[in-house]
């Protein structure tokens, strides 16, 4: 791999989907992206770039894209945002959206499925406390391939002892063959769609809680922020903003604060009406290719 070859394949990675690779990554690219190649009929990962460059490439930088992006997640993954749901948000949200029993949960980067799978079986949890509410769960990411795996709720006996207490696997999952498939009840809870961060929102709504976990670290600096100030304009006052344990809003954005003595989770900062109106479908980011384009 050329050092040409090396910035075309940051430049791609940067543009498409905001990851930052920085310093010397070649032992990943080529351990991620040789398979690729290897499909692709070609010999190295200098052929797999030589091919991006040629017109008529989306799909092929798609599928870069998606190889490079870290899926790893599992089920009440850090514990203690799911506590924080139960215990904190969800108790607010119960008094302050009583009148309209209506509530919409975002896990904007849902990867496999485990986090919103985890909170849909905390409000089963609570569902006697959750009568004639019309609740909402949506899970997006970039990469089609673990929304396609998140749809099928299959996970192997390795997944689901990560972080699945064994009451809950008795309860809501059933065994096939060597695998474990979540209840349909609880799938049908979460609709899953494609959808890339660096996008404008605007068509998603609003949502009054929004989980953004272990995906912002692999941005920049001003990917973060931005993002982050796009989601505060999908969120009415009295939201929730839930990310990574090695994630925070401090310096980044303006429009959350802290909850007081609850670790990675934020409320919308201001009261009022226009909180991030200001930047609803600023186009932040130029127009970029859809990542599903065939080549
Ligand atoms: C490490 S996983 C986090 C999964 C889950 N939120 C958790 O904390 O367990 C990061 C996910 O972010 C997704 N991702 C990366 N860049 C993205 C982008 N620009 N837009 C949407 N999703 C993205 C990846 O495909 C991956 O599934």
């Amino acid at each position: 791999m050329t050092p040409q070859d090396r910035d075309l394949l940051y430049g791609v990675l940067k543009e498409q989907s905001g990851l930052v690779l920085t310093g010397d990554k070649d032992y990943l690219l080529e351990s991620r992206l040789m398979p690729i190649a290897r499909r692709h009929g070609l010999a190295s990962v200098g052929e797999l770039v030589a091919k991006m460059r040629l017109p008529g490439s989306t799909g092929v930088k798609s599928e870069v894209v998606e190889a490079m992006t870290t899926n790893e997640s599992f089920f009440f993954r850090d514990k203690l945002p799911f506590l924080n749901f139960t215990e904190t948000m969800m108790p607010e949200i119960l008094k302050t959206r009583a009148a309209t029993k209506r509530l919409r949960i975002w896990c904007s980067a849902a990867s496999t499925g485990q986090e919103p799978y985890s909170l849909a079986i905390c409000l089963k949890e609570m569902s006697e406390r959750l009568a004639g509410w019309k609740i909402e769960i949506l899970g997006t990411d970039i990469s089609p391939e673990v929304l396609e795996k998140a749809k099928t709720g299959l996970y192997s006996q390795f997944e689901v002892q990560r972080g699945l207490p064994i009451n809950m696997l008795v309860d809501y999952f059933t065994q096939v063959g060597d695998m474990w498939q979540i209840d349909s009840a609880i799938r049908a809870m979460v609709n899953y769609r494609e959808f890339n961060l660096l996008d404008g929102f605007s068509a998603l709504g609003k949502f009054d809680i929004v989980f953004c976990r272990n995906v912002l670290i692999y941005f920049d600096q001003p990917t973060k922020s931005q993002v982050l100030d796009r989601i505060a304009a999908q969120m009415d006052p009295q939201s929730y903003l839930v990310l990574g344990a090695a994630e925070t809003i401090i310096g980044l954005s303006d429009k959350y604060k802290s909850v007081s003595g609850k670790r990675g989770l934020y409320e919308i900062a201001s009261a009022g009406p226009a909180v991030g109106a200001s930047n609803i479908d600023r186009p932040v980011f130029a127009a970029r290719p859809a990542m599903s384009g065939a080549a």
